[in-house]
């Protein structure tokens, strides 16, 4: 019988580290041929993850330009996608989370009436232009994917109440099962300047920004922000791997550097990054992936943004919204920096995103629906 031809579509640095896992699970499968397709809507940033955890493309967009806007991204990776559906020839196509490529990823793989699994299915906030252009991205895959691989229930319930009512899997987030392969206590940095991190005797702050929604004024006062806190603070040590995106750059060169105990280093691999977590004090982000990895690694967060699609480790205490206003950046900050009391509570390891085996229970789904399975597996309880 032939293989079941899986590919797996994806071109930015998070979606790499979350996708990673699954094309390797999916390869370990006797029934399944997992083919990877890569946009290379980032280009470094990219490749270094598919370095780190050593995943070879079967096809390559290469679609990257300094300063892409989001309708060249999505026309690129339509015209390009293409002629990948029509040589690569796969009976599904997986797609994850919501960035330019995922959807136009999707929207291929239906023009060629190629079924869509959505791996990191149906988290929401509700609000179209935040984050943007992520959420409309995700509510337009919903409506093209058959297989929603959902990280948590309520992400379920989520896409239960906009009637989607089959095919819905709750099965962790494939961050998990990455983070288990790259986190280890006798880690060594290749980057030496982070193995000299004074990590026991100052509080070291990972820090990362770069979501479309914060360009402009937000943007600006999280730098500022950021210069405040290391100004007025001598036992902390900031640490930030900042983006590629020139826009980025052009903020922090602005507003940021030069100030004293801030670390402004290029974008870390993934296992550098991860690591990095593991040992620092407090995370300062607007990411989404961080918001999942931080609660794992036991780590505070901030998240200097007006909303999340990821409400379950607010809940669970181990993340706070600061907004985007630098005052209250500072405070909230500040107040993890001094106050034990208010730190501890926020710094227990919580894992609402996943145990580490979403990537076998979505190959075991997808398995399961071409019928070379005979049981469905179990939904991932927190
Ligand atoms: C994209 C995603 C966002 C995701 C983020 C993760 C969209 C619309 N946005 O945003 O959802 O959270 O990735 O980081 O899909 N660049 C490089 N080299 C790289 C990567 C980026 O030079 O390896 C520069 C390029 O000038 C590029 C720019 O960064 O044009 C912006 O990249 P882009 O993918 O358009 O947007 P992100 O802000 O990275
Ligand atoms: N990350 C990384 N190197 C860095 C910064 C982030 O490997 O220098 C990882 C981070 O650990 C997480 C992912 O990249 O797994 C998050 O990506 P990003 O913040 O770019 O996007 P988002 O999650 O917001 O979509």
């Amino acid at each position: 019988m032939d293989k079941l031809r899986i590919l797996s579509v994806f071109g930015t640095r998070p979606e790499a580290i979350k996708m990673c896992p699954l094309v390797k699970e999916l390869a370990s499968r006797p029934g399944v041929e997992s083919l990877c397709c890569v946009t290379a809507q980032h280009r470094q940033m990219l490749d270094s993850v598919l370095d780190v955890f050593d995943v070879k493309p079967d096809w390559d967009l290469d679609i990257m330009t300094p300063r892409q806007t989001l309708s060249t991204i999505t026309s690129k990776c339509l015209t390009g996608m293409d002629e990948a559906l029509e040589a690569l020839k796969p009976d599904m196509v997986l797609v994850h989370g919501d960035t330019s490529t995922t959807f136009a990823g999707a929207l291929s793989a239906f023009y060629h009436q190629i079924p869509v699994g959505h791996v990191e299915a149906g988290l929401r906030t509700y609000d179209k232009y935040s984050p943007f252009p992520e959420e409309m991205n995700r509510l337009l895959v919903s409506g093209i994917a058959e297989l929603y691989f959902c990280p948590t229930e309520g992400n379920r319930e989520n896409l239960m109440r906009e009637g989607h009512r089959e095919n819905l899997f709750i099965t962790g987030n494939t961050v998990i099962d990455a983070l288990r392969t790259t986190v280890r206590e006798d880690y060594r940095f290749s980057t030496e300047e982070l193995n000299r991190l004074p990590y026991g005797e100052k509080k070291v702050i990972l820090v990362t920004c770069h979501r479309r929604e914060n360009y402009g004024e937000p943007m600006k006062n999280i730098m500022l922000a950021l210069r405040q806190i290391a100004e007025q603070r001598p036992d902390v040590e900031l640490v930030y791997p900042v983006h590629l995106s020139p826009v980025v750059r052009e903020a922090v060169d602005k507003y940021l550097r030069g100030a004293p105990r801030v670390h402004l280093i290029d974008p870390l691999p993934a296992d550098e990054m991860h690591n990095l977590m593991a040992r620092c004090y407090l995370v300062l982000t607007d990411s989404g992936g961080l918001q999942e990895e931080a609660p794992a690694l036991g780590k505070p967060v901030l998240v200097m943004r007006r909303e999340t699609e990821r409400p379950e480790a607010v809940a669970a205490g181990t993340v706070k919204l600061a907004g985007v206003v630098q005052d209250d950046i500072v405070t909230m900050a500040e107040r993890l920096i001094c106050d034990k009391a208010a730190y501890d509570r926020m710094a227990h390891a919580v894992n609402p995103y996943g145990d580490g085996q979403a990537c076998r229970r979505i190959a075991d789904a997808i398995e399961w629906r071409y019928g070379l399975r005979k049981e469905r597996p179990e939904d991932y309880r927190a």
